[in-house]
């Protein structure tokens, strides 16, 4: 099951800490995105108290398309330095492809037309994902 909680200190974001196999933090390669996610880091540790066994990654969504340099690189290696979050090496870049296929009522992964650099970023951070969560790390964990 997913849980979509938005990106704010919520009950039901507080809630769904506590039952989490996995939680999964997008986070943009900006600082304002940055600086947020040391409070989704405390809260992490926090539910840990409850739930000892869940695995916390961050990841960059909205990544400028391009690779890993410049605002990329600066914001992986400073999502990497987050205690209690790993960080998983799979960032999604911002594409157009994906309010265009939200657009047409469609997922990246089955829209028809999809753009294919898109969809090969998804497949990538969802078996980063998979590959996280079978291997069993908790905390720290980097899946790069
Ligand atoms: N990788 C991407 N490339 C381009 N646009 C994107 C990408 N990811 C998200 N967006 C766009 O950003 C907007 C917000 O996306 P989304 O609703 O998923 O964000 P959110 O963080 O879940 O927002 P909320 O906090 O309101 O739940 C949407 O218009 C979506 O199409
Ligand atoms: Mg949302």
């Amino acid at each position: 099951m997913i849980v979509d909680v938005g990106g704010r200190d919520t009950t039901a974001l507080r809630a769904a800490l506590t039952v989490a196999d996995t939680v999964l933090i997008p986070c943009q390669p900006r600082s304002f995105d940055i600086w947020a996610l040391e409070g989704m880091a405390a809260l992490v540790v926090e539910a840990r108290l409850i739930n000892p066994a869940m695995t916390a990654l961050s990841m960059l969504n909205r990544a400028d398309p391009g690779g890993l340099g410049g605002d990329n690189r600066d914001a992986a290696a400073a999502l990497k330095q987050i205690e209690g979050i790993g960080y998983l090496d799979a960032p999604i870049a911002n594409r157009k492809a994906w309010p265009n296929a939200a657009a047409r009522g469609r997922g990246i992964l089955d829209a028809t037309r999809g753009d294919a650099k898109a969809k090969a970023e998804l497949e990538a951070s969802l078996r980063g994902i998979y590959d996280v969560q079978r291997s069993g790390i908790q905390t720290h964990a980097s899946a790069s």
